[in-house]
């Protein structure tokens, strides 16, 4: 995966499979205009790439020259096309071939026809690399199609985002709704709470702590947090539809974010499944579940350095503390080999300077 200004691509077409596109184009060309020495005109900036390895495998009489408009900003089409290099003056009696490198709603390629029929050349085809028929408005026919590709915006082999990727030898495909979704799993004292601020700022993350949310619900008496007032006063559970239902108002309250960190929450396989009902109908996915180990020992004493600073009571109890391991250990355990068997369980070693640890979880999602 590659990241060019704010978006990401992902490998789409090999170098092979472009140059073997290419190849084709010249090979149904040469076959009808090898003996025609045709004017091949490639249109800036895009067609670079493909006129280069084009003539390369064209090895016929020919001409070539360059033709630059302009019509793209960003990921759409503008609509309004501008002529930045105008028509080479020699085409009278001539056979012009354009080489496009994509043609996509075909308004440049409307252009390009306008252009060339205030001349008197003898005749005017159209050859593209990469076509997307199914946005095609499909007022010309095209005479020469290396590839037929899907309605997705391409990068590389000379096709441009903001101007970047041009010289990416394959081709990438834009990588929709980006989003990085994380369980993070650790025990008390592991450092959660720090590395979460940390994923936050540096992908865009929203953090959801269920106890924080579920304070807040609570505190702002709120419809689902007078709800679970009212089941955590009988001495109950809290059911996890109200839960889910709490976490999908932090989700639709972010429709910025580039993904949740999710902590607290799923600590049971049923709550997990129930977290991936709720996300699919959103479109979205737990990409991977990180756990934040560290050596019992080490947290120990972490914890009771902090209890004497924060002065919390449960952080001061090294008996507290071990009950709150062994239910880390007994509740994450079926969680744990629930995402392993998803392929999605990572496990980070969580003993380090604090910038270490994140990238060491840097590293994990940067994988996904
Ligand atoms: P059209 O006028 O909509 O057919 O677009 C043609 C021009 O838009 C091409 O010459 C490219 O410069 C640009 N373009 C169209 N689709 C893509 C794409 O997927 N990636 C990069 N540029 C594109
Ligand atoms: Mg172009």
């Amino acid at each position: 995966m590659i990241k060019l200004h704010d978006k990401y691509f992902k490998p789409f077409l090999s170098e092979a499979q472009v140059l073997t596109a290419v190849k084709k184009v010249a090979e149904k060309i040469a076959k009808d205009y090898k003996d025609k020495t045709p004017i091949f005109v490639g249109v800036l900036n895009g067609a670079f790439m493909f006129v280069s390895d084009f003539l390369k495998e064209y090895q016929h009489p020919c001409e070539v020259s360059f033709v630059k408009l302009s019509s793209y900003s960003g990921l759409s089409s503008t609509g309004i096309v501008e002529t930045l290099l105008d028509v080479p003056d020699n085409v009278e009696g001539r056979s012009i071939i354009i080489l496009e490198d994509i043609i996509d709603t075909g308004r440049t390629l409307k252009e390009l026809v306008h252009l060339f029929s205030n001349t008197n050349a003898k005749e005017f085809k159209i050859a593209t690399l990469f076509h997307k028929p199914s946005i095609y408005n499909g007022e010309y026919v095209i005479d020469y199609v290396g590839m037929e590709i899907p309605d997705k915006f391409i990068v590389g082999y000379g096709l441009d985002y903001n101007e970047q990727g041009r010289n990416l030898k394959e081709i990438y495909q834009l990588k929709e709704n980006h989003m990085i979704n994380l369980v993070l799993f650790g025990k008390p004292g592991a450092g959660k709470g720090t590395q979460a601020e940390f994923l936050k700022e540096k992908y865009n993350l929203k953090h959801i702590s269920t106890g924080d949310v579920f304070r807040y619900n609570i505190k702002n008496g709120t419809e689902l947090g007078t709800l679970a007032k009212s089941y955590i006063d009988k001495g109950e559970l809290v059911p996890d539809e109200v839960t889910i239902s709490m976490l999908q108002d932090e989700v639709e309250k972010n429709p910025d974010a580039g993904g949740f960190i999710f902590d607290g929450f799923p600590r049971t396989t049923t709550q997990a499944d129930a977290l991936n009902t709720f996300l699919e109908s959103k479109d979205m996915k737990i990409d991977a579940t990180i756990a934040l180990e560290a050596n019992d020992e080490i947290l120990i004493q972490r914890l009771l350095e902090r209890g004497k600073v924060s002065g919390r009571s449960d952080d001061q109890d090294e008996s507290k503390i071990r009950f709150r391991f062994d239910e880390y250990n007994e509740k994450t355990a079926p969680l744990k080999e629930y995402y392993t068997t998803q392929g999605k369980f990572h496990s980070v070693n969580g003993i380090g300077s604090i910038e270490e640890i994140t990238e060491r979880l840097s590293a994990v999602i940067n994988s996904l």
